[in-house]
């Protein structure tokens, strides 16, 4: 089964308004004709804006990075998966790990926003991966897969063919040392065997598998050409266009 190829960006709290239109218009511009799914996930002040830049380019989606678990309520600056949804988000990343060491979130809290997401039409980017301490350790492999099964083992089949997971391991995230293709690709082959095991053969082998962690144009190619590999989570290098598109072409 040929799985859909993916790369997103992930702006986390960068660019103000004129600087995203901006971004947004030079990756439209530059980008060739594919069947790489490329999607923009950006602040929310970004979201209605880029919707309509993108809107006549059918592989170029939106997502945000993050929302509330709760429909609507006394939630002081919270935005909720409707909310998105109305702003024409197809996407949410959740449990980013700065969401996980800032704000303080765990995989019962992201399995909650996991589902509020696709009760709302839409499909969740879940992030995973392990702290530096826990590879020299070696138990990378047990934490991923704890962190997997808390946030969505609870999925039916149906729904859990529309998630997308992204593995980032946390020692690789803005400090421009990337997990090596092989690192890469034994961690995305473990996870593509638990899903196999909860689920079927149909639906690991669906699920598209994005790698992240300082990947740049110098490094997408090698990453993505691991068979379990099916694209990334691009953070620093999906400020600049002309970094993000060579990204998209390194399939
Ligand atoms: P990076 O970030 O590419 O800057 O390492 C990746 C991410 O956090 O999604």
């Amino acid at each position: 089964m040929k799985r859909q190829q993916i790369v997103a960006g992930n702006w986390k709290m960068n660019k103000d308004y004129e600087e995203g239109r901006d971004l947004t218009k030079g990756i439209v511009d530059a980008m060739q004709p594919s069947d790489t799914l490329v999607i923009l996930g950006t602040p929310y002040i970004h979201l209605m804006n880029v919707s309509r830049i993108i809107k006549d380019i059918s592989n170029v989606h939106l997502a945000a990075q993050n929302c509330h678990q709760e429909e609507s309520g006394a939630y002081t600056g919270e935005v909720s998966a409707p909310m998105l949804k109305s702003c024409g988000v197809g996407y949410v990343i959740l449990g980013h790990s700065e969401r996980r060491a800032y704000f303080h979130e765990d995989d019962e809290l992201i399995a909650k926003k996991v589902d509020a997401v696709l009760a709302n039409g839409m499909q969740p980017i879940y992030c995973c991966g392990e702290p530096l301490e826990v590879r020299e350790d070696g138990k990378q492999n047990e934490l991923v897969a704890e962190q997997v099964k808390t946030a969505l083992f609870h999925l039916s089949k149906e729904d859990f063919s529309k998630i997308v997971i992204a593995y980032e391991p946390v020692w690789a995230i803005g400090t421009g040392k990337t997990a090596s293709p092989e690192q890469a690709q034994e961690m995305h082959a473990h996870i593509r065997k638990l899903v196999r095991e909860q689920y079927d053969d149909a639906t690991a082998d669906g699920l598209s598998i994005l790698y992240g962690g300082s990947v740049k144009p110098g490094n997408a190619k090698e990453l993505f050409s691991q068979e379990d590999v099916d694209g990334g989570l691009i953070g620093g290098a999906s400020l600049k266009a002309k970094d993000f598109v060579a990204i998209v072409n390194s399939f």
